[in-house]
């Protein structure tokens, strides 16, 4: 695991950016995954902006999302389908039947902590398929939770994990609480890829900013591997690279270099 300690959330962005647009040049039909969430947004800002003022061109690019919430439609503002095409489909030129969203309505459906309706695991089944019908995803982006969850794949998710249905837990709903008016609102499943399913990945780049989420990168850089940090998981990664701010570096114990 590659850590890049960058002294502020701009700089943490424009590396990432810097790394994906290399390999988007090198690859053009680049099989991408993605994240949603405040921390990548200036990720794809800076993306946005190499398209716009550097050529970057997206037309062949493919792309995997990590989840979706379910019961939210596509056109729902705070679905994670609506929040891609706002805030990085819409403004490059990325083939929209080159997108992947986990989908998140499925109909009349039954589901609960015990029992998940059989059309949601065929859909799961089908993401699974359609990433390896491309060849795999070639780099994963990631956020980190601030309990340590990758994706939604919560403390306590199995490590070998794939695509499947997960209930958030309470702390997640109270984070993400803030995109809805009410706590009621906010969804108690989504469907997301496992965590076997992102250590598939080919490279993996992990991001964090902020105070907020000093513990969780502490211990998913040094702490033991454990299904309780599931981005601990990256550790045993074959080239995954976790490019983070310096107050999101501020519990880490080793001494890793500071680029400005
Ligand atoms: C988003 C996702 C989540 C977020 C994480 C951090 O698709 O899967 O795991 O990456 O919750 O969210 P932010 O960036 O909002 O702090």
């Amino acid at each position: 695991m590659l850590v890049i300690v960058r002294d502020e959330y701009e700089s943490v962005s424009k590396t990432a950016a810097q790394l994906l647009a290399g390999k988007i040049r090198r690859k053009p039909n680049l099989v991408l995954g993605l994240a949603t969430g405040s921390t990548p947004l200036g990720l794809y800002k800076e993306l946005i902006r190499m398209h716009e003022e550097d050529d970057l061109d997206f037309s062949n690019v493919v792309t995997f999302n990590l989840d979706e919430y379910i019961g939210l439609p596509p056109e729902h503002d705070q679905s994670y389908y609506y929040f891609m095409k706002a805030n990085l489909f819409d403004h490059i030129n990325i083939n929209l039947s080159n997108v992947h969203v986990p989908k998140g309505m499925f109909g009349e459906i039954e589901i609960n902590d015990l029992y998940v309706d059989p059309k949601i695991d065929e859909f799961c089944q089908w993401y699974e398929n359609r990433i390896s019908h491309f060849g795999g995803i070639d780099v994963q982006v990631l956020g980190i939770g601030s309990n340590g969850h990758i994706a939604f794949n919560e403390p306590g998710s199995s490590l070998g994990s794939r695509t499947r249905v997960k209930t958030l837990t309470k702390l997640t709903k109270v984070d993400n609480s803030r995109f809805f008016e009410k706590m009621e609102d906010v969804p108690r499943y989504a469907i997301t890829m496992g965590i076997g399913t992102i250590m598939d990945a080919k490279e993996i780049i992990m991001l964090a900013s902020g105070e907020g989420k000093a513990d969780a990168v502490s211990a998913s850089v040094e702490g033991p591997i454990t299904a309780m940090c599931p981005a601990s998981m990256l550790q045993i990664h074959r080239k995954s690279f976790t490019i983070i701010d310096t107050p999101a570096a501020s519990k880490l114990a080793a001494e890793f270099v500071t680029y400005s």
